[in-house]
């Protein structure tokens, strides 16, 4: 795939150490943040991901853009997880190579994808340390004070190094998923002023949202299969779960014709799915703007319980999407990172990952992140930071919009990728971007990188919160919006006979245009006097190249 562009701080290093024994990864110090606290003890448990080289994932790409693109004869012959386990499993050298070389060193070793191209280890530290050569320390989060082991660099063997791609996290000190990159719920003016406003004035509800885009109240085709999927995170640092009393108070209050649906959960890792309203706000979100946008598109929330680096945590629904016999067509998630919190390869691992969903036909849709251009709070950068998983030419990111006239949200995170180089499908828009800008920003990011976000949508609404409404706003808004649009979408290609969209950004970037109404109006913060990205005609990295609008969708579809 050629996938890894820039590799900032970490080294690909072939530096021989000894004879037989290779670095592979390495960082020169931790990141700003942490604080070495010590060395863990030899005998502390941790596990570990070996990433194996997979068959041909340069072949997946290619039936990726096959099924994905509409003017190929192969569009929306999405293939299944068996056929597309095919493709990414490792050669059987490769699994006998590293599993005879770890298995006399470790407590257990077994896979941990579906089609084994990541095996996972619990083994010892002084066991880890042996392997891989290196020595761990306890690093402490000066944000919340947890402690990670971790190393900063380390070696493999030289016959089984061609077999691995990475170990992971070894050197990667990737906090959790965020709530959207900045962590950040808007919350202006007291609620109970805003809503003597009409309707559609300001904030707005859900019939605003539903006229706006052409939305239609209902599904008409009866499918039970087209489900739309809702990521959660109950760990204990994010706490989230959506709350059944206020989605049936929410309804009633913006939807009565819809009132009394509800979403099923699945519970994952030890989440727990109290409704105690101790959940916080996220959850509440992307449950009340998925179900009560959606009409009856059936809904699931996949609950997370584990409190991992975010790399494994998208790892883990990855999997679960993979084993389901009738996974959801569309997939929202409002959580993201910076895109240098993770590692590059454990980036390019999930980002295959993302590949392999868009092979068997899953829309995966993510809030940008509202931390503007930069991503920095500070009042001075000297680089703009994009944001993972929107990065990903796999997903499709959506940034935040307000009516009306339509107008950039300026906290709407956009711009390019150091890590993905520009997919075909998207390069004409970039370029276009870029030639109107100058050399403004020049510096400040990667002009070869993939832009995002692809889309936008409506970033304040009112909630439903332990039985009160309140405004509240964030691309976290804008992705179940976006998502319920799509599934709406997919909902009457399947009573016209035809595939669901799956992987949408092919079609998005051609004939899929007529979807989307362009937003041309504000710009994106920067960061202190510097101005980030302005909103122009066609694509731009704050709106992406529009909003929904569900007729135009329809009609572009021939439906
Ligand atoms: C990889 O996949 C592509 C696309 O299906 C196929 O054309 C090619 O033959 C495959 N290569 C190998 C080595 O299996
Ligand atoms: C690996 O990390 C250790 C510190 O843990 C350091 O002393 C050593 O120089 C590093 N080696 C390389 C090749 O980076
Ligand atoms: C949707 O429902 C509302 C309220 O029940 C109704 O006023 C409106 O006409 C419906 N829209 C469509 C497109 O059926």
């Amino acid at each position: 795939m050629g996938l890894l562009h820039a590799l900032p701080l970490v080294l690909f290093a072939q530096c021989v150490l000894s004879s037989t024994t290779l670095v592979h990864e390495s960082i020169s110090h931790a990141p700003s943040g942490f604080k070495a606290s010590g060395s863990p003890s030899p005998t502390q448990e941790i596990k570990l991901f070996i990433a194996l080289v997979q068959s041909n994932i340069t072949g997946l790409a290619k039936v990726v853009d096959a099924v994905s693109t509409p003017s190929s004869l192969s569009y929306g012959k999405y293939l299944t997880a068996a056929e597309v386990a095919e493709y990414v499993k490792p050669p059987p050298a490769s699994v006998s190579t590293v599993t005879d070389w770890v298995t006399p060193n470790v407590a257990s070793v077994k896979p941990f994808s579906p089609a084994g191209d990541i095996l996972q280890v619990s083994l010892t530290v002084a066991q880890a340390e042996g392997l891989f050569n290196t020595k761990f320390g306890t690093y402490t989060r000066s944000a919340d004070g947890q402690s990670v082991i971790r190393a900063l660099n380390y070696s493999l063997p030289s016959s089984v190094q061609q077999h691995i791609l990475h170990v992971h996290p070894i050197i990667a000190f990737t906090p959790p998923p965020q709530r959207t990159s900045k962590n950040t719920v808007y919350k202006r003016r007291p609620t109970s002023d805003r809503r003597q406003l009409a309707p559609c004035e300001d904030i707005v509800r859900p019939v605003c949202i539903q006229e706006f885009y052409g939305l239609p109240n209902k599904t008409i085709s009866g499918s039970l299969t087209n489900t739309l999927g809702v990521q959660g995170y109950n760990s204990p640092d994010l706490g989230e779960y959506a709350n059944n009393d206020d989605l049936a108070t929410f309804l009633d209050e913006f939807r009565p014709d819809i009132a009394g649906n509800t979403f099923s959960v699945t519970l994952l890792n030890g989440a727990q799915n109290l409704q105690d309203n101790s959940g916080g706000l996220e959850g509440q979100i992307d449950i009340q703007y998925t179900v009560g946008i959606a009409g009856d598109v059936p809904t699931t929330y996949l609950l997370d319980g584990s409190n991992t680096d975010a790399a494994t945590s998208y790892m883990d629904t990855i999997n679960w999407l993979l084993t389901q016999e009738e996974p959801p067509t569309v997939f929202t998630t409002s959580y993201g990172n910076l895109e240098t919190d993770l590692t590059p390869t454990a980036a390019t691992s999930v980002c295959n990952g993302y590949m392999q969903l868009a092979a068997i036909g899953i829309s995966m849709i993510f809030a940008s992140g509202d931390g503007g251009a930069a991503n920095n709070d500070q009042d001075d950068c000297t680089s703009f930071v994009p944001t993972f998983p929107p990065t990903c030419p796999y997903v499709t990111s959506v940034g935040g919009t307000f009516f009306q006239p339509p107008t950039a949200f300026s906290s709407s995170s956009g711009g390019f990728s150091n890590l993905f180089p520009v997919p075909s499908w998207q390069a004409a828009d970039t370029a276009a971007y870029l030639a109107s800008i100058g050399d403004e920003h020049s510096g400040f990011y990667n002009p070869t990188g993939r832009g995002f976000p692809d889309v936008a949508s409506e970033w304040e609404v009112f909630i439903v919160n332990a039985g009160g409404v309140t405004s509240i706003g964030g691309t976290s808004c804008a992705s179940p919006i976006f998502a319920s649009f799509i599934a709406l979408v997919n909902d009457r290609l399947i009573a016209a006979g035809k595939p669901t969209l799956g992987f949408l950004n092919p079609l998005l970037y051609s004939t899929g245009r007529g979807g989307l109404d362009d937003v041309n109006v504000g710009q994106s913060s920067g960061c202190g006097s510097i101005s980030g990205w302005p909103a122009i005609n066609g694509w731009d990295p704050v709106t992406g190249l529009g909003t929904p609008d569900f007729p135009g969708m329809l009609e572009a579809l021939g439906i």
